[in-house]
């Protein structure tokens, strides 16, 4: 029934109707905190993400319970390992000594209730900054896989409970599914970064972790997705639940919201998208110079994600938003 019969605006005109005629609502429960964690004691400012610091171990266990506090389920562990300790091989990324492992069990010590999720990747602790191993120039698949396996147990030993491959080798979910239960850890969840993107919007992450430098002028392309494919992204997907993926992720976010939805739709899994720091960047640089207004741009784009699909997004910004909402 066309106009004037109809009038859109109808349920838009009070504060009641526009309630009561919400498709989507963002809570504390949708949200994923990542972070970083640094050797040292105190926090560091990351200069392309104005807002997030590198915390210490001490300053983490007060942000993590914040977290808690606020009502945010999970919390992902990204760690800034120092430039001695990379290797060509990444053996870092499995003495059960390193930077993760570490907060791992301080959390589960000091803040038993949320959820941590561990990446599994390689960069962090490479010489070369890939996510696997390089041979003859190339990121070989199979022989990382045996590492990441490696990594995975390391960090479902210290107590994880989400395992989260963001490496984009083929056949890891399978592979590191099988290492977990061999390890006894069957309990372990995976959330696979399943259709991850090789993306610009990853840059100031690079600089978080420090492993920008590494990278130089390569890139990940032979490994992550080309942006221009969306079929491809559902093969990902249809691969890594086959392989035992519990959780699958679409990374990055916002420029990808339609893969998000096409997954939602096609899978009915538990699915994620990551709102990257290119992202968080992009936002809080231009509210920063008073172009935007941060404390509504950041819960509208997490409402996006909700209206796309997502049960649940990755976001720099979740402790912020959880206060907020907290605050009405
Ligand atoms: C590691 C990893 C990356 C991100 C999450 N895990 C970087 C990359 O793939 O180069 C990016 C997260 C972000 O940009 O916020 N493989």
């Amino acid at each position: 029934m066309p106009f004037p019969r109809t009038r859109m605006r109808r349920n838009r005109r009070h504060d009641w109707s526009r309630r009561l005629t919400r498709e989507h609502t963002l809570t504390a429960d949708d949200l994923i905190w990542p972070f970083f964690v640094h050797e040292l004691d105190g926090t560091e400012a990351i200069p392309s993400m104005p807002g997030v610091e590198r915390l210490g171990l001490g300053p983490m266990v007060d942000a993590v319970g914040e977290a808690a506090e606020l009502g945010i389920p999970a919390v992902a562990i990204f760690p800034v390992v120092p430039a001695e300790k990379k290797t060509d091989g990444a053996e870092e990324s499995f003495d059960p000594d390193n930077l993760v492992c570490r907060a791992v069990r301080k959390l589960k010590e000091a803040v038993p209730g949320i959820g941590i999720v561990c990446d599994v990747a390689l960069d962090p602790f490479t010489s070369h900054g890939q996510d696997g191993l390089v041979r003859d120039g190339y990121v070989v698949n199979d022989e990382s896989v045996a590492v990441l396996i490696q990594q995975a147990v390391n960090q479902a030993d210290a107590g994880c409970d989400v395992i989260a491959p963001s490496d984009m080798m083929d056949g890891r979910i399978g592979a590191i599914r099988d290492g977990l239960d061999e390890a006894g850890h069957h309990e372990v969840s995976i959330l696979s970064y399943a259709a991850k993107y090789a993306s610009a919007f990853y840059g100031p992450f690079r600089d978080a972790v420090g492993s920008a430098g590494n990278l130089g002028k390569g890139d990940k392309r032979t490994y992550q997705m080309d942006p221009a494919n969306g079929d491809e992204a559902l093969r990902e997907v249809a691969l890594d639940i086959e392989e035992g993926a519990d959780m699958v992720m679409v990374k990055p976010g916002m420029p990808y919201l339609d893969i998000v939805r096409a997954v939602k739709e096609r899978f009915g899994v538990p699915t994620y998208a990551y709102q990257v720091s290119g992202e968080y960047a992009m936002l809080k640089g231009a509210a920063e110079r008073g172009w935007l207004d941060w404390s509504k741009v950041l819960p509208e784009s997490l409402t996006c994600f909700k209206r796309a699909g997502a049960d649940g997004i990755l976001t720099y910004g979740a402790v912020e938003v959880a206060k907020a909402l907290r605050a009405g």
